[in-house]
């Protein structure tokens, strides 16, 4: 008899740590969450005109929103348990400053911090360029094809979501406020060269993705894609051959360069092409001067 009080006694000492631990784990993240200051809210008005909406569509279509978000951008689920939201859906609810906080600043509608969303990417976007975008997404129509939030089986999405609360108790984390700096503010944007200036904010807003920080595979996490000093070894044929049918120079198959310019950088216009062939060429040979001896 004594056994077996002493037995409950300890399993529901236990349970009650467990709980304890969970509970404390959820209270120090949740206060972590919201720990990142609010931007000062996005006034630029939003345009309603049809060219606006389209340069929005490519935009969207460019800077990779569908890979994440889904087809029709009703939101999927990315590595087995994230859950990404409904763009379109969201736009309806959500004002456009809220919009502006998760593309640029990583702080999602309920003022808590984002964690997959690469805002690090979009940073440095336009304020025109995020208001064409909430444009195109308010036009966007709303997709039933998957109800957000019913995506994810219930138990895969709870174990992600106390993974990144598990991690921020051990004292790492990887809440995307924190890498928005990380990168190199536009340089080259008063280069009397207006291909070249217009070239960098293209390539820092969609290349940086997975090229690095500032391009030159230098990210603080792993990353397969090469330093884009390989840009030297380019010419202009073989770049706009590269970003239309995601061929390199070199005829090989690229694993996962070759469907993201299939997928996204086919989408460029010509002139797009031509501009960013000017940066990175110009960034490469920049690079190569600086890294040879005299
Ligand atoms: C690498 C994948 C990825 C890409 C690319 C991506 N997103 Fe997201 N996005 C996410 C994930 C995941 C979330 C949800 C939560 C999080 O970040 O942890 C999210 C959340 C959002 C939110 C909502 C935040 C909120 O809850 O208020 C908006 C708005 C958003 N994304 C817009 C965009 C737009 C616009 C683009 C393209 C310019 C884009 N995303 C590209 C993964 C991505
Ligand atoms: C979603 C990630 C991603 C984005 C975005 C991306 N790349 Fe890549 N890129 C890669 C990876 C990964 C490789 C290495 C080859 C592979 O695994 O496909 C690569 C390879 C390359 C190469 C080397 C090809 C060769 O000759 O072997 C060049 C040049 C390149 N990318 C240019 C660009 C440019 C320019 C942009 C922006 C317009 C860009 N990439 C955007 C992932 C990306």
């Amino acid at each position: 008899m004594l056994i077996l009080r002493w037995l409950a006694f300890t399993l529901g000492a236990l349970v009650l740590c467990a709980l304890g631990f969970v509970g404390w784990v959820y209270a120090a993240s949740e206060a972590h969450f919201r720990s990142f200051s609010a931007p000062s809210a996005f006034t630029h008005p939003i345009p309603e005109n049809e060219a606006s909406i389209a340069h929005g569509a490519r935009l969207a279509l460019t800077r990779g929103c569908y890979g994440c978000h889904g087809a029709a951008l009703q939101g999927e689920v990315m590595w087995g348990n994230v859950q990404t939201p409904n763009l379109p859906a969201l736009a309806r609810t959500e004002p456009p400053a809220a919009f502006e906080s998760a593309i640029r600043h990583g702080i999602g509608h309920d003022g808590r911090a984002l964690y997959s969303m690469p805002s690090y990417n979009f940073v440095r976007m336009s304020d025109q360029d995020v208001a064409a975008l909430i444009a195109f997404l308010r036009a966007t129509p709303v997709s039933n094809e998957a109800p957000p939030g019913d995506l994810a089986p219930w138990f895969e999405r709870t174990r992600g979501d106390f993974m990144i609360r598990l991690e921020i108790a051990k004292g790492a984390d990887g809440a995307m406020p924190r890498f928005l700096n990380l990168g190199p503010p536009l340089s080259q944007q008063d280069n009397p060269d207006q291909r070249i200036a217009r070239g960098e904010y293209l390539a820092m807003t969609s290349c940086n993705e997975c090229h690095g920080m500032s391009l030159r595979a230098d990210y603080p996490w792993p990353s397969n894609a090469p330093d884009l000093i390989v840009m030297s070894a380019y010419n202009q044929d073989a770049f706009t051959r590269l970003m239309r049918e995601g061929v390199p120079s070199s005829g090989a198959e690229l694993p996962m360069m070759g469907p993201v310019a299939r997928g996204r950088f086919v989408h460029w216009t010509d002139e797009e092409i031509a501009d960013l062939y000017a940066y990175l060429t110009d960034m490469s040979r920049r690079a190569v001067e600086a890294e040879s001896p005299d």
